[in-house]
């Protein structure tokens, strides 16, 4: 038996494996299964602002109502709610950590500061492990620079994080200018953790129906390079310890995120298309290669292929294809993935 245990927010898991935030991490007996398949710990379905702002119109509306004395002044009823409230939501976190061993971290996404303080310290209050920040909105403010996000951002690390008395991860977009930089910033504002990256649904159009769809977008195995590069390069370079995320799907993904320096990896896409006992066979083949390769714990391998520890110094910041117009196209051929 292998010692698979790591530390990630500064909490100790059994495994590297957590189940990230998504619909099956919002269901009572998915989570119980995923817990006896051995998951490491599980990131629970985000609380959306979109939910907590429909609670409140919902409120003032019934505010309206029973000042009025008679609902049907109002005329149209109240809007319908595909998904809980932030009552609900809280409820059930309560309830998800009472039912299982393993550490659940809730998530929380917000556009208002005073949404995110407030639902923080709401979400932190039902007994979770730790709290996922879930920093992500579409710009829709062509003014807006870059560094001015990224500085509200950071303020609003710093106050969560100086108020609540959880630990506090991160959950990011790839798609800032210069995430090294960014991260060390974030890393310096207290937060335990950092998960690279998120991945969002993404627009998409019927071109027969000439409608707008938002198909479910699950990453393919070949995605997880990117969380790969940045893993990479930011490990052992920031205080706060790292979560690789986007198209992990086998036990070999998972060791290569360690090796980049992860100290854990969060898996979504491969639980829908294999089902939640994926995670028993990603824990056997880990411990299979690790008495191939004669590790006895995650420790004895974690990060020593980093930029910082890896003997291609450049390996993770190549970006262009020099080294392939270099190679013979019979060399290529040979060695598919030796690039
Ligand atoms: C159906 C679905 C629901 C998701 N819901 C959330 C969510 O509530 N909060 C969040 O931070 N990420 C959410 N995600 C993103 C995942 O947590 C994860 O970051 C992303 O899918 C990349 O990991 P993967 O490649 O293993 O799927 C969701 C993803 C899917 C597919």
């Amino acid at each position: 038996m292998k010692d698979l245990s790591t530390k990630y927010m500064g909490i100790k898991l059994k495994n590297p494996i957590i189940a990230g935030a998504s619909g099956l991490t919002a269901n009572l007996a998915k989570i119980q299964e995923m817990e006896a398949a051995g998951v490491g710990a599980i990131v629970i379905k985000s609380l959306f602002e979109e939910q907590i702002q429909l609670e409140r119109y919902r409120n003032e509306l019934e505010g309206e109502i029973t000042s009025a004395r008679s609902a049907e002044m109002i005329g149209p009823a109240l809007p319908d709610q595909d998904y809980a409230g932030p009552k609900e939501h809280l409820y059930w976190l309560k309830r998800a950590k009472e039912l299982v061993k393993i550490p659940v971290i809730g998530s929380l996404n917000a556009v208002h500061r005073e949404t995110w303080l407030d639902y923080a310290l709401k979400l932190a209050d039902t007994g979770i492990d730790g709290l996922e920040l879930n920093f992500y909105s579409v710009p829709k403010d062509f003014s807006k620079t870059g560094t001015s996000i990224e500085d509200e951002q950071i303020e609003l690390l710093k106050e969560i994080s100086s108020r609540i008395n959880i630990p506090v991860a991160v959950k990011l977009s790839s798609l800032y200018t210069n995430p090294l930089q960014v991260v060390q910033r974030m890393s310096k504002t207290g937060i335990a953790g950092v998960v690279l990256f998120n991945r969002f649904f993404e627009p998409d159009i019927d071109i027969q129906k000439m409608e707008n769809i938002f198909p479910l977008n699950l990453s393919k195995p070949q995605d997880n390079r990117h969380a790969l590069r940045y893993t990479g390069l930011l490990s052992q370079q920031i205080q706060t310890e790292i979560c690789s995320s986007g198209g992990i799907f086998s036990a070999a993904d998972v060791i290569k995120m360690i090796l980049a320096g992860a100290n854990a990896v969060q898996i979504v896409s491969a639980l829908y298309e294999h089902g939640t006992k994926h995670i028993a066979t990603i824990l056997s083949g880990i411990e299979a290669w690790m008495s191939q390769k004669g590790y006895n714990s995650l420790a004895d391998f974690q990060g020593s292929m980093n930029k910082l520890n890896s003997k291609d110094h450049w390996a993770y910041s190549r970006a262009q294809y020099v080294r392939i117009l270099m190679e013979s196209p019979e060399h290529l051929r040979r060695n598919k993935t030796d690039i």
